[in-house]
């Protein structure tokens, strides 16, 4: 098990990452001096692990009640957050009261958004059983639901008082989510931690897995290697932290978080969604770092090294040809980390550090992205 510690001028909180640690959710709710009830939000998809969590949670003697959510996108909605108040507010909330997500970054988004609000503030605890929520998404406060207009648009920054990140969970995730979630892992490597980016390396060439990366090894079978994957998650986990302490608000350092996002949304977008996030990621920082290479400001070497260990670990950096349809560009320019009209690129300067740029040629980036339209990324 892995405990860190985010630190920020609004809270101070434990992120613990490790097998089977939903089974101390009551001594970590005691520890935290919390003792009302207890509002269990969690993915449909995931009803085992939400009578796990019932059971605990009561066996700590704490009253509990469940709703749960359908899976996907659609539910970080204004429609489903006022079920959420409907439910919270119906069933009699009290301030003193405590909500848990159990769930991926949606469930986490809109729970979190619906403790922030109700009563002007619940405490929430992040109960993350994604990959990428795990290291990323749980982490941080950051909160919302999506407008008809964008994603994110309606939100808030709120705390959680603990996140329990149990990567047992991480043996219900398709293949496909769980690899999605690696380019998240390799992102920390690359913006904050080349000792990370050396240990996923050294990891997968030990193993020599096949294309598809460690996806399909979650399981008991192969205990060693799950203790393995396990410390990597908790050292990208602690990247997330790292930041966050640094940087609660996004003034600066948080937006290195947002490497290989830029063009990654806009692909997200011109996919229709049929991309997992994780994989518009993953060619979003290949694409990144070819912009910082025709700038001088890495090498040729950091890009293939970048891109071989994202193949290692399952994930492309080609569009499927069957999803290009150009208009990256126009897509990129209404991303909400635009500042003033210009785009504030995250850019690679080495493994492990980052540089953030705003007055990148808008030629650089046409010339990029019409490599990635015409399907020769790699070539
Ligand atoms: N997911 C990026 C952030 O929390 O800032």
């Amino acid at each position: 098990m892995y405990s860190m510690t985010v630190r920020t001028a609004s809270a101070t909180y434990p992120v613990v990452v490790g097998a089977r640690v939903l089974e101390e959710i009551p001594q970590r709710l005691a520890a935290e001096g919390l003792q009302g009830a207890v509002w269990l939000i969690a993915d449909a998809a995931l009803t085992t692990a939400a009578a796990d969590v019932e059971r605990h949670v009561r066996a700590g003697g704490y009253r509990i009640s469940t709703l749960l959510v359908p899976s996907g996108e659609a539910s970080k909605s204004a429609q489903q957050l006022q079920e959420l108040y409907d439910w919270l507010i119906g069933g009699g909330v009290e301030r003193r009261d405590i909500v848990l997500a159990l769930g991926g970054g949606v469930i986490g988004d809109l729970a979190g958004y619906a403790a922030a609000t109700t009563l002007r503030g619940l405490t929430i605890v992040q109960l993350p059983s994604t990959l990428l929520a795990m290291v990323d998404a749980a982490i941080g406060g950051k909160t919302a639901i999506n407008h008809r207009l964008g994603k994110n648009l309606i939100g808030a920054f709120h705390q959680p008082r603990v996140v329990l990140a149990d990567t047992t969970l991480l043996a219900t995730l398709p293949a496909r989510e769980l690899r999605a979630g690696w380019a998240e892992v390799i992102k920390h490597g690359v913006i904050r931690d080349g000792g990370l980016f050396s240990a996923l390396n050294e990891l997968a060439d030990a193993r020599h897995w096949q294309a598809g990366g460690p996806t399909a090894a979650w399981d008991a079978a192969d205990p060693q290697l799950t203790e393995q994957l396990t410390a990597l998650i908790a050292r990208a986990a602690a990247v997330k932290t790292e930041v966050v302490s640094l940087d609660e608000f996004e003034q600066g350092e948080r937006i290195t978080l947002n490497y290989g996002h830029t063009i990654g949304h806009a692909i997200e977008q011109a996919a229709g969604y049929q991309l997992l996030h994780g994989e518009c990621v993953a060619i979003g920082m290949d694409a990144a770092a070819r912009i910082a290479e025709q700038l001088g400001l890495c090498s040729a070497d950091l890009v293939r090294r970048q891109r071989d260990l994202l193949g290692a670990y399952g994930l492309s950096v080609q569009l499927p040809p069957e999803l290009i349809s150009g208009g990256l560009a126009e897509l990129i320019q209404r991303d909400k980390k635009v500042l003033q009209g210009r785009i504030r690129w995250v850019l690679p300067t080495a493994i492990g550090s980052v540089t953030v740029r705003s007055d990148v040629p808008h030629d650089v980036v046409q010339q990029v992205l019409a490599t990635l339209e015409l399907g020769s990324a790699q070539e």
